[in-house]
């Protein structure tokens, strides 16, 4: 009779010791002599690998002999206590079946340290490595958490487009969609392009946030999460940007800005106290191998209220402060990773919550306060990240919000729809947007940002 298999994150159950198991996984490495061999196997269900041990009187040492790092087995054999240190228990092997072999000439992953830039050239393998397996089990978990967090406070998901004719940023930064032939394209009468005979008639994109329809769902529902792609062309090769990332942006009624800094601030926190307690094995290797001082502060963020202040207030700082940045601060410009990272790291010591931007620098849609010159945004900084929040409340105003539009030289035929919110029962209400792999990052300590996604999009780089 065929047996059951056991993923191996299951195998170190005491219960099992003394049963007949069935294993299956892929070698991580094969070492031994000339009367046991030892094969370290890993399934991929947990960092943890579970060793086996072969007795080269029960195998033929030429069927063992394609047993190298990455093969797949599947093994039945008897759990034991382990007699070795490093391993609680081990499997006696009984049966091995191979079911693929790796050429150690040609496999890729061989047993010494890569480089994580070597690996995201072997994004297709990476995710079986140590690191790569803990990082995306963090990854699953977090945005399990996201989802927990929500439901169970009421909010509900809503499913936002991703091909999208308004530009919700306006920042310009979007990639066009189209059907049209690039090399052959139609013209109007004047000479330019015919987007009448596009696909959708008319220009459309990929879309860079999930908020303008998330706001349709807030004066409809109540209050909502978006949890999707978003997309964005600009041109920043730097280790905190993807032109294709993930994000949840939940946006509510009859909030204001000071129940949206609560909300981000319980937000993150759940998330991150989620992760210490259903990652842990794969936190303490990513805290052992990269950053010791990872799991500590993921602790401290926790525990600390995070810092509330102006944006003004935060200009004042880093003017005073006894640093060279590489960008100058002023107030009215846009704030820098390197300033950003000061006010948190150097100055704060904790999370930091910089609200009421200059309204030049901010979106059309955030809520104008009374001194005409400064909008009700809020972001929330992090260590080792910089933004990983941006939110606001809304403007609930319908003739500022067209005024603004108009000033913003904005189309207003795209926002008709968005519009009609503030026509008809306009509420106060606020949402934000958290950058799913900015949240990652700080998780699991990772350095870039082309680490925590499985397959990273950027500038030139399109691969997998
Ligand atoms: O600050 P952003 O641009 O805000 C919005 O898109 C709003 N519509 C959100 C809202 O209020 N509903 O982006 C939100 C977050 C940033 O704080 C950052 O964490 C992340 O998205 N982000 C990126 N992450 C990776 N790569 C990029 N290119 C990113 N751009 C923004
Ligand atoms: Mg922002």
């Amino acid at each position: 009779m065929q047996l059951k298999r056991t993923k191996i994150v299951d195998i170190f159950d005491p219960l099992l010791v003394g049963e007949k198991v069935c294993v299956k996984g892929w070698v991580r490495t094969r070492r031994g002599n000339k009367h046991v061999q030892f094969v370290a196997l890993n399934d991929g269900s947990t960092i943890k690998n579970i060793q086996i041990v072969i007795d080269l009187q029960k195998f033929d040492e030429e069927f063992l002999k394609p047993i190298t790092t990455g093969a797949s087995l599947h093994v039945d054999g008897t759990l034991v206590p382990s007699q070795g240190k490093g391993q609680s228990v081990e499997i006696q092997a009984e049966e091995i079946e191979i079911y693929g072999t790796a050429d150690p000439e040609e496999y890729p992953l061989q047993k010494k340290g890569h480089t994580l830039e070597f690996l995201r050239e072997k994004a297709h393998l990476r995710m079986r490595t140590n690191t790569f397996g803990a990082v995306f089990r963090i990854r699953h978990h977090l945005a399990f958490a996201i989802h927990k967090f929500f439901n169970e406070r009421g909010f509900y998901y809503l499913h936002t487009p991703l091909i999208t004719a308004s530009d919700c940023e306006g920042a310009g930064d979007m990639f066009q969609v189209t059907t049209l032939n690039l090399g052959d394209l139609p013209k109007t009468e004047d000479g330019k392009t015919d987007y009448s005979q596009d696909f959708f008639g008319k220009t459309t994109s990929l879309t860079v946030s999930g908020q303008l329809e998330g706001e349709l769902g807030a004066t409809a529902l109540g209050a909502i999460y978006t949890f999707g792609p978003t997309f964005r062309a600009e041109n920043s090769n730097t280790p905190r940007h993807l032109a294709e990332f993930w994000m949840i942006e939940p946006e509510i009624a009859f909030y204001d800005i000071n129940d949206n800094m609560d909300l981000a601030e319980d937000f993150i926190k759940f998330c991150v106290k989620y992760a210490l307690e259903h990652c842990k094995d794969d936190l303490e290797f990513l805290n052992k191998m990269y950053d010791e001082t990872l799991i500590e502060r993921l602790h401290s963020v926790i525990k600390d209220k995070f810092v509330r202040l102006t944006y003004t207030e935060g200009i004042e700082i880093l003017k005073a402060a006894n640093k060279k940045f590489e960008f100058p601060v002023d107030w009215g410009t846009d704030l820098q990773s390197e300033h950003e990272r000061y006010l948190v790291e150097e100055h704060f010591k904790r999370p930091v919550i910089l609200t009421d931007y200059p309204r030049e620098i901010k979106a059309f849609y955030m809520k104008q306060n009374e001194d005409g010159r400064t909008v009700r945004a809020m972001d929330v900084l992090f260590p080792q990240i910089g933004e990983i929040i941006g939110g606001s409340e809304r403007e609930a105003d319908y003739d500022k919000l067209i005024a603004e539009i108009e000033r913003r030289g904005i189309p207003m035929k795209d926002m008709w729809w968005y519009l009609e919110t503030r026509k008809f029962g306009t509420v106060p209400h606020s949402g934000f947007g958290l950058g799913f792999e900015r949240l990652i990052l700080f998780v699991t300590g990772m350095a870039n940002i082309r680490d925590v996604i499985p397959f990273p999009r950027t500038p030139k780089n399109a691969e997998f």
